[in-house]
């Protein structure tokens, strides 16, 4: 059934086979996740929540949970050789396995989506302690990346059954960040139609912004990108694929140095940038810079806004407009040394968009960076 005219919100609350209440967590497979625990509560403020490992009777494994605001990570590192975690780091370096989502009832969730074809990864699993249930269920998406469906409505434990509250003397203080906004994916070339494809027909999302390679071009590389959204707005994933330029597209140089396709920027919120980015700054993170010459124009690109300009100039913070309002973000360098997984720093003042007007400063910005890895 197809339709040019879009779904009421009523409409679309009653075909949503996969009502999603938005991200749970996402974890990443690291070589070292006490080093990686310590590096994200350094950096960006985040609290100690829960951990997992011998102590707790895992034996092979050993997961650090953090949390700031509605932002949960969970950091994994595998104890031995020879089992899926050490291949995948072997194979990807540090990057996201899971992202994870909030859902009212996980065995529906994995009955929906392997009806429609979803490969499954997880079936529908209850985990229980004395504070109660969680029930997980997961399938695959792109690359090595898989989805889990986490049902938590009958657990009042710190994380989930297997975890144990995890206190630590060491506290940095908090930097601002809310919740995940997006996660953008980077699939081979070609590849970007079949996930649009899985997202729409396995999980109900939408495509709700297209960008070719016209929009996101520079001198030298391209991609194209594709937005999807759940009905409800609260999980976005945009998909890239690498399009024909002169060079590399910064997609291909992902692509090269994860050994193939996954999570290529997370995404988050704040409610004041200019605080949030300072604080992490100071903290040792480093952010792509475009050319000052951004800033002697931008205002008449989008207008009027709130904040100050000088303190975004400094800082580097990008601005773009659309029709419902306006939004300021800024992109960390690599997290890790493969130049691969980063973070994207959003604040939105009413625009619901990704910050198109910002692609051609900030993907020549990231040429620079590539170029200096010799990956141009
Ligand atoms: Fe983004």
């Amino acid at each position: 059934m197809s339709s040019n005219i879009a779904p009421s919100a009523n409409e679309t609350a009653l075909t949503d086979f996969l009502p999603l209440q938005g991200t749970d967590y996402i974890e990443f497979y690291v070589g070292n996740a006490k080093q990686a625990a310590h590096f994200y509560k350094t950096a960006f403020g985040f609290q100690s929540l829960a951990y997992a490992g011998p102590e707790t009777g895992v034996m092979d494994k050993v997961s650090y949970v953090i949390r700031q605001n509605k932002l949960t990570f969970v950091l994994t590192t595998p104890l031995k050789t020879n089992n899926s975690i050490a291949d995948h780091i072997y194979k990807h370096g540090d990057g996201v396995k899971v992202l994870a989502l909030m859902v009212e009832d996980a065995a529906d969730a994995w009955k929906q989506t392997t009806s429609r074809g979803g490969k499954s990864c997880l079936e529908p699993t209850v985990l229980k302690d004395e504070q109660g249930s969680v029930v997980l269920s997961g399938i695959h998406t792109y690359g090595e990346t898989v989805h889990y469906f986490v049902e938590r409505k009958n657990y009042k434990g710190v994380f989930m059954p297997g975890f144990r509250k995890w206190t630590s003397d060491y506290n940095p203080s908090e930097t601002g960040l809310l919740y995940v906004d997006h996660c953008v994916g980077n699939v081979g070339w070609n590849q970007m139609n079949p996930w649009v494809d899985f997202y729409e027909n396995v999980m109900g999302f939408r495509n709700i912004l297209s960008f070719d390679d016209k929009d996101i071009s520079t001198e030298y590389s391209a991609l194209m990108s594709k937005v999807m959204s759940n009905g409800n707005g609260y999980v976005k994933f945009p998909i890239n694929e690498p399009a024909e330029g002169k060079k590399k597209s910064q997609v291909e140089e992902f692509l090269d140095f994860y050994n193939g396709e996954g999570v290529q920027h997370v995404a988050i919120a704040t409610h004041n940038i200019v605080e949030t980015v300072t604080a992490l700054q100071s903290r040792g993170i480093d952010f792509l810079k475009v050319p000052a010459s951004y800033y002697d124009t931008v205002l008449d690109r989008v207008g009027t806004i709130e904040e100050d300009l000088a303190p975004l100039r400094e800082l580097g913070i990008l601005i773009d407009r659309d029709d419902e309002g306006y939004l300021l973000q800024i992109f960390s360098k690599p997290l890790e040394d493969r130049p691969t997984l980063f973070f994207e720093i959003i604040q939105r003042k009413g625009a619901k968009s990704f910050g198109k007007g910002n692609f051609k400063a900030l993907f020549e910005a990231l040429e620079r960076e590539q170029d200096l890895r010799g990956n141009l």
